[in-house]
C-alpha cells in the first residue's frame, strides 16, 4: 500500500480540526456600510441594486440605529443631489447646510459613538458627472479640483464627519487635505484614500444610485482613474498617499483586484480596505434571484476572500446582512 508522506486531508476530516487551523476570521468590526441619501421622503429603491435603497434623512437615523444595534462600527455617505443644484463646478458639494453635511449633523448628534465617514469628490454634484471640473475639452483639471476638493472635505469635518474618504484620485489631493483639515482644528478627522481605484465597469449600478450616469453619458474616468492593467502603478499611488499623511488606504473595485490587496499590506503594512463595489454586490444578488447562488454562503466566501488577501476592512452594501448572520451562526 502505498502512504503518501502527509495527508493534508487530515486536518479536514472534523469540523474541530477545521476550526482549529482557520487562519482567518470574519468579524463585524471588518465592515463598512456605504449608504445613499436623497433629500426627499421616505426610500427609493435602486433597480440595478436590488435590496437597496436611497434613504430619506429620517430614514438614515432609523438605519444608523440599526447598524448601532448590530456593532457596525462605520457607514459611508453617498448623496443624490437634485439635479437642480448640480453645476460646473459642483459647488453644492460644500454647502454648509448641503445633503451630505446635514446629514453628518443629524448622524452624530443622534448616534454620537457611530463613526460617520464622508465620500470627498464632485460626481454626485457636477452636471458632466466627472469628479473634478473640466476645461473645455473634459479633461478634469488637477489643482482647481483640488481647491474644491478640500472645501468640501473641511465642510464635511466641519459637520462632525469622523473619517474623510476622498474617492477622486486627484494628484496630491492627501496632502491638501491634511493640511486644511489640521489648519480647520480637525487634527483627529482621519483620512481614508481611494488610493489604488481603478477605472472600473462595475461602478455602473453606483452611478445609478446616485442618478450621476445620465450626466456622464458616454465620457468615461480614465485620465484619473487607474488602468486595470497596472499593479506596480498602485504602489506607486499608495506610497504617495501615506507621504502625504493617509491613515487609511483602500483598493476599488474588490474581488477582481484582491492581488492588488495582498500587495498594498505585505508591502506597506498599513490599515487597508477594500470596496465590495456595486457591479460585485448587483452580480451576486441576480444571480441568487435565479437561484445560481447561495447568497449566503458566496457573500461569506467573498468577505473571506478579502481577509484572506490582507485587508483589514471591506466597504459592503452587504454590512447589515452580514452582522446578522454573524449574530445567528
Ligand atoms: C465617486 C465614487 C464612485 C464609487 C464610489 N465613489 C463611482 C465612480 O468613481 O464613478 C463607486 C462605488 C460603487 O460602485 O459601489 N467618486
Amino acid at each position: 500500500m502505498f502512504h503518501p508522506s502527509y495527508r493534508p486531508r487530515r486536518m479536514r476530516h472534523d469540523e474541530f480540526s477545521r476550526r482549529l487551523m482557520r487562519e482567518n476570521t470574519i468579524s463585524t468590526n471588518d465592515l463598512i456600510y456605504p449608504l445613499f441619501i436623497h433629500d426627499g421622503q421616505g426610500r427609493i429603491p435602486v433597480a440595478s441594486m436590488p435590496g437597496v435603497e436611497r434613504l430619506s434623512l429620517e430614514e438614515l437615523l432609523v438605519v444608523a440605529g440599526e447598524c448601532v444595534a448590530l456593532g457596525i462600527p462605520v457607514i459611508d455617505l453617498f448623496p443624490v443631489t437634485d439635479p437642480a443644484r448640480k453645476s460646473l463646478d459642483g459647488a453644492e458639494a460644500w454647502n454648509p447646510d448641503g445633503l451630505a453635511q446635514r446629514a453628518v449633523r443629524a448622524l452624530k448628534a443622534a448616534y454620537p459613538q457611530l463613526g460617520v465617514m464622508t465620500d470627498v469628490a464632485l460626481d454626485p454634484y457636477t452636471t458632466h458627472g466627472q469628479d473634478g471640473i473640466i476645461d473645455e475639452a473634459g479633461y478634469v483639471l488637477n489643482d482647481i479640483t483640488v481647491q474644491a476638493l478640500v472645501k468640501q472635505a473641511v465642510s464635511h469635518a466641519d459637520a462632525g464627519a469622523d473619517i474623510i474618504s476622498p474617492s477622486d484620485m486627484m494628484d496630491g489631493r492627501i496632502a491638501a487635505i491634511r493640511q486644511a483639515l489640521d489648519e480647520a482644528g480637525h487634527i483627529n478627522v482621519r483620512i481614508m484614500s481611494y488610493s489604488a481605484k481603478y477605472a472600473s465597469a462595475f461602478y455602473g449600478p453606483f452611478r445609478d444610485a446616485v442618478g450621476s450616469a445620465g450626466n456622464l453619458g458616454k465620457a468615461d474616468k480614465k485620465t484619473y482613474q487607474m488602468d486595470p492593467a497596472n499593479s506596480d502603478e498602485a504602489m506607486r499611488e499608495i506610497a504617495l498617499d501615506l507621504d502625504e499623511g493617509a491613515d487609511m488606504v483602500m483598493v476599488k473595485p474588490g474581488m477582481p483586484y484582491l492581488d492588488i490587496v495582498r500587495r498594498v499590506k505585505s508591502e506597506f503594512g498599513v490599515p487597508t480596505f477594500a470596496y465590495q463595489v456595486s457591479g460585485e454586490y448587483s452580480m451576486i444578488k441576480a444571480a441568487a434571484a435565479n437561484g445560481w447562488l447561495d447568497e449566503k454562503a458566496c457573500v461569506m466566501e467573498a468577505m473571506m476572500g478579502f481577509k484572506r488577501a490582507g485587508a483589514d476592512g471591506v466597504l459592503t452594501y452587504f454590512a447589515p446582512q452580514i452582522a446578522r448572520w454573524l449574530k445567528e451562526d
